[in-house]
């Protein structure tokens, strides 16, 4: 089937085919054209161009017409680090963090992620799913068209194999571009409290074969950080899962600088997440590796903590992604706008390098930028379109404007 999107006031976010990612000052730029009109068949984007090159305009049989009515059309979202498959939720602790405590205090006095894990226990797979699917529409109604999600509130081999279940269900009857990550190291355990040695070795040689046996998970993660894994236990995770050929993408730096950065780059990650602590030792060790830094800015909103120091990775030529680390307990939300919004007004990227970290280095940081990401012929045509806008900053500057007008999913 093809379709053809004309009247498109700006068409924005056009990339070459084979640009996987964008470093340094080329995240500076974002490749537009105006009056502009784009083809799709069969959900791959097939052609593109100035509206004054594009014949007759009608109905047919073979073609679908879509007015763009002056908006923009630009490519989906693609939020690489997620955690929205979780049951009910944690309001009761957002009154503790009102009164003052903090993430660590709450996690110590047995709520956090211990929480979720406890309430996920108590939920059928199915409800699970059914909870999962609300948070899945929800965040591609706001324009995300890939999404990778975490295990980690499991945290005994059945329930992590569970979570695992609902996010393959997701993968299967979502349109969503979907990745799974094994979090199995998000938190000890109850059951192994004080025993954090022997919960690797869960992780390791129970959880992780089950998981490669069934082909549950793209990635694995482990929460490298102050109070929850040690660089040590990180890397005989990581090393387990090469041996399965699991590649990592790592929770580092969110608490304390943690060696979370070094561990995943040593160990090849496609990213390295949060980063809300870090020195000039994490650029350095991400200089000339494939290694995505990837921040999280609803976290640092909600939390309340440092913002990462997004400009002086690209001022080290360094490329960064945006993510929403939509989860019940550190950023409740999965709004890849806000994201955008808070990557300009918070770490104070332009809107251009914002963007670019929300669609191609993101697409990047979950392994699908080369067939996401980007206005590019040959990709997936996940795509939004807007009402008409003043510019592409309008976007961020207004971000509880409600400006998209449609969102299609391939
Ligand atoms: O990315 N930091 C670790 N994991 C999540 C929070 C999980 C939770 O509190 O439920 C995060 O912030
Ligand atoms: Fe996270």
């Amino acid at each position: 089937m093809k379709q053809i999107i004309y009247n498109i006031g700006t068409l924005a976010g056009i990339l070459d085919e084979g640009v996987l990612k964008l470093e340094g000052s080329r995240m500076n730029h974002v490749e537009s054209i105006s009056d502009a009109y784009l083809v799709v068949e069969d959900g791959i984007i097939a052609g593109l161009g100035s509206m004054d090159t594009l014949e007759g305009i009608g109905s047919d049989n073979e073609t679908a017409y879509i007015d763009a009515k002056g908006g923009y059309v630009m490519p989906c979202f693609c939020d690489s680090h997620t955690h929205i498959v979780y049951a009910g939720c944690r309001d009761g602790e957002f009154r503790d963090k009102i009164a003052g405590l903090s993430y660590e205090e709450i996690a110590a006095r047995g709520g956090g992620i211990l929480n979720s894990a406890d309430l996920l226990h108590a939920t059928s797979e199915d409800e699970l799913y059914r909870q999962s699917m609300e948070r899945v529409n929800e965040i591609m109604a706001m324009g995300t068209g890939a999404v990778e999600i975490k295990s980690g509130y499991g945290l005994t081999v059945e329930d992590e194999i569970k979570m695992l279940r609902v996010i393959r269900r997701i993968k299967e009857t979502s349109p969503l571009t979907v990745k799974a990550n094994f979090l199995g190291a998000h938190a000890v355990g109850r059951a192994y409290k004080g025993r954090q040695d022997e919960y690797v070795d869960l992780v390791c040689n129970e959880m992780l074969p089950r998981v490669a046996e069934e082909g549950l998970a793209d990635y694995v993660d482990v929460f490298c950080d102050a109070g929850f894994f040690t660089v040590e236990d990180t890397a005989r995770i990581l090393e387990k899962a090469a041996q399965y050929g699991i590649r990592p993408k790592i929770h580092a730096n969110e608490l304390e600088v943690s060696g979370g950065v070094q561990v995943g780059v040593r160990y090849e990650a496609l990213s390295v997440d949060h980063l809300e602590k870090t020195t000039d030792a994490e650029i350095e060790a991400l200089r000339g590796s494939g290694t995505m830094p990837t921040m999280l800015p609803g976290c640092s909103f909600f939390l309340g903590l440092p913002y990462g120091r997004a400009k002086d990775y690209i001022e080290a030529g360094l490329p960064v992604a945006l993510a929403s680390d939509y989860n019940p307990g550190s950023s409740p939300s999965g709004n890849m706008r806000f994201v955008m919004a808070l990557g300009c007004i918070k770490m104070r990227l332009t809107p251009e390098q914002s963007f670019n970290a929300c669609t191609i280095n993101s697409a990047y940081a979950m392994g699908v930028s080369d067939i996401l990401g980007s206005i590019t012929v040959g990709k997936k045509a996940n795509l939004i379109i807007t009402k008409p806008i003043p510019s592409l900053a309008f976007i961020s500057y207004c971000h509880q404007t409600p400006v998209i007008e449609k969102v299609l999913i391939h």
